[in-house]
């Protein structure tokens, strides 16, 4: 039986205030919740058990899996303080079925959208009789990521710091977040304490001399943890630059059947719109997440952006890669510029915030 792990623990502070009562795997991308693209792919791949391993808002895994009723079992290791990733790994081997000290168990941080072969993953661990096979992808920028060299068999030489300097950067291969550990191997981390799996178990199972391999590919990757990123990979899988086995034809934008779309406005750029959603005349929504119950103003234009579910955007509103809380309200005539985060419940009255001039009259007293 082939088992897997899924990290879900983290609290997701980069894509807060979308987190602040959704762990970043429930969070909707393309239409599901992220952590359903996942499942959907490693039943792809022939997992028939898999553990996800939780911390943060745990409850609300086994809520959203409670009607799950496809052909895989799932089982919850509930970390009541965060054990880190190592530490979340080992905690959730308890609940693996398969026994065999050499049996493969595939490990997948939460938050990578990845069109990595798993099989192929697989295969390339038994093939080398490996004790740890990791995911390697390619960045054309290594400087905000840890380095994982490889000698020409592909075995890890050593795990890198974040480079400083050019010279610094070695290899552009880094950590891809999905793994395939022998069971012998994921049961030997320490149970009793936080563990960093990238920080502690890797380098020391390199400098043991133990059979740590990569496996480099140039398939399709994107780590989901910052709003930019999220929407991107949403966008992409919609588009079909990737791809997911719960995602039809690439389309420009995936619109939910109760979601009332004024014929108007343009929905474009891979955009997801959510039910019950109201985008209203000339509105332009372009590689964006829009939630349920959101209603945006005619007029409104919004690119690179999330808005949570219950939220307002007011007609001739402008966001630039904003994310947007849910029940805020955003009241006409505003332009918000990139980076801005609303809190939850917020509420901006018309033409409150703006980065143009406005010839609007000043309703003050003096
Ligand atoms: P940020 O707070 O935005 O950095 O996000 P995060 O909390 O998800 O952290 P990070 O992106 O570094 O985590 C990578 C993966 O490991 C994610 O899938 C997390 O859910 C998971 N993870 C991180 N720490 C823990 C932990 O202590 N326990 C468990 N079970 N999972 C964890």
């Amino acid at each position: 039986m082939q088992e897997a792990i899924i990290l879900v623990g983290g609290k997701g502070t980069r894509l807060r205030p979308l987190t602040n009562h959704t762990p970043k795997p429930l969070l909707g991308v393309a239409g599901s919740s992220f952590i359903r693209h996942q499942i959907a792919k490693l039943m792809h791949a022939g997992v028939e058990h898999v553990v996800f391993a939780t911390s943060y808002l745990a409850g609300l895994f086994e809520a959203e899996f409670k009607d799950f009723s496809q052909d895989l079992e799932i089982s919850y290791a509930v970390e009541d303080v965060p054990l880190g990733t190592g530490g979340a790994i080992r905690n959730a081997g308890r609940l693996l079925r398969g026994g065999a000290p050499d049996a493969p168990v595939l490990v997948l941080n939460g938050d990578i959208l990845s069109g990595v072969d798993l099989r192929a993953l697989l295969a390339h661990h038994e093939d080398r009789a490996a004790d740890v096979t990791l995911h390697l992808t390619r960045v054309t920028d290594p400087r905000a990521f840890g380095l994982v060299p490889t000698d020409e068999a592909g075995r890890v030489l050593s795990f890198l710091e974040k480079p400083k300097t050019a010279e610094e950067c070695v290899t552009d291969q880094i950590n891809a977040g999905c793994y395939v550990f022998r069971r012998s191997v994921l049961d030997a981390i320490p149970a009793d304490r936080e563990v960093s799996v990238e920080q502690e178990t890797f380098p020391q199972l390199v400098a043991a001399g133990r059979r740590v391999f990569g496996h480099t590919t140039a398939d399709y990757w994107r780590d989901l943890g910052t709003p930019l990123a999220f929407v991107r990979g949403s966008a992409d899988l919609v588009t079909g630059r990737a791809t997911s086995p719960l995602v039809g034809r690439p389309a420009e934008a995936l619109i939910h059947p109760t979601a009332e779309v004024d014929p108007t406005a343009r929905v474009t750029g891979g955009s997801t719109i959510g039910p019950h959603a109201v985008i209203g005349a000339h509105a332009v929504v372009d590689h964006s997440i829009i939630g349920g119950n959101v209603s945006v103003g005619a007029g409104a234009r919004i690119h690179g952006s999330v808005v949570d579910h219950d939220s307002t955007i007011g007609g001739e509103s402008t966001l630039r890669e904003v994310v947007v809380g849910c029940h805020t309200h955003i009241g006409a005539q505003n332009e918000l510029p990139a980076q801005l985060r609303l809190s939850c419940g917020l509420r901006i009255p018309a033409r409150a915030v703006r980065i143009t001039a406005t010839a609007a009259a000043c309703p003050t007293v003096h």
